[in-house]
């Protein structure tokens, strides 16, 4: 069982996967709570997001599946509009002071997805906008912030698959 459960963590944590995952570098823990470290008294507490995340696929992506180049467009309560670029593991992050409440759409490919409510201020823990820890796998049973629906999974845009129709 032990054996097990190290083998997995072993694959998991930097065997055969395209996850950063320790990095410390812009493409580090795709899909993963950014917040739970870039906030105030968190490990990367230097380095604190006001809005990051992840973008994917599908709902139900792998974390190494993350989706480059997409834009994710935050606009704020003062009309600040803000266009972040998804990196190759399909992370975005800004440090830009914002006005919530926050509206947000990614877009990629002639595709874009809304989140219809506006997200809550605070994340978890008081953190600011932490998208992935709403926007996670499994999906959450109850809402993580009170309140809020729980998301149906990662942040996503759907992709066209190669060869047409499904
Ligand atoms: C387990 C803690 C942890 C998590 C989770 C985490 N980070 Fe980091 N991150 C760090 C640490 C530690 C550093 C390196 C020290 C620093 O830059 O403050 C770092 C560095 C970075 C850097 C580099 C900054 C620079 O100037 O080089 C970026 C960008 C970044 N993280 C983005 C993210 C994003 C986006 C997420 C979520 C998808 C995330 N991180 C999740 C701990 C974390
Ligand atoms: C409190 C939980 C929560 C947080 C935090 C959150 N979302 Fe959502 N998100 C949801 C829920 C619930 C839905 C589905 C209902 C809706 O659209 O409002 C959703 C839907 C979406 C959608 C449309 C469906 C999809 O996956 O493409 C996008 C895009 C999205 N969110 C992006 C974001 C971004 C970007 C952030 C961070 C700025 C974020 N979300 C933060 C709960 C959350």
């Amino acid at each position: 069982m032990t054996a097990r459960k190290l083998a997995f963590f072993f694959v998991f944590a930097g065997g055969c996967s395209d996850v950063a995952g320790w990095s410390g570098t812009p493409d580090m823990w795709p899909g993963q709570d950014c917040m739970a470290c870039h906030s105030a008294g968190g490990l990367a507490s230097g380095r604190q997001w006001t809005v990051a995340g992840t973008v994917f696929p599908a709902p139900d992506a792998p974390p190494d599946a993350g989706v480059a180049n997409a834009e994710v467009l935050v606009t704020d309560a003062n009309g600040t509009a803000l266009t972040l670029l998804t990196n190759s593991a399909g992370n975005f992050y800004t440090a830009e002071t914002l006005q919530p409440p926050i509206h947000v759409e990614v877009q990629y490919g002639g595709k874009r997805m809304r989140m219809a409510e506006p997200p809550p201020a605070t994340g978890p823990g008081g953190t600011a906008v932490s998208c992935n820890a709403c926007h996670v796998l499994p999906p959450p049973q109850v809402p993580p912030v009170a309140n809020f629906l729980p998301a149906p999974g990662r942040i996503f845009v759907p992709i066209e698959s190669d060869g047409g129709s499904e």
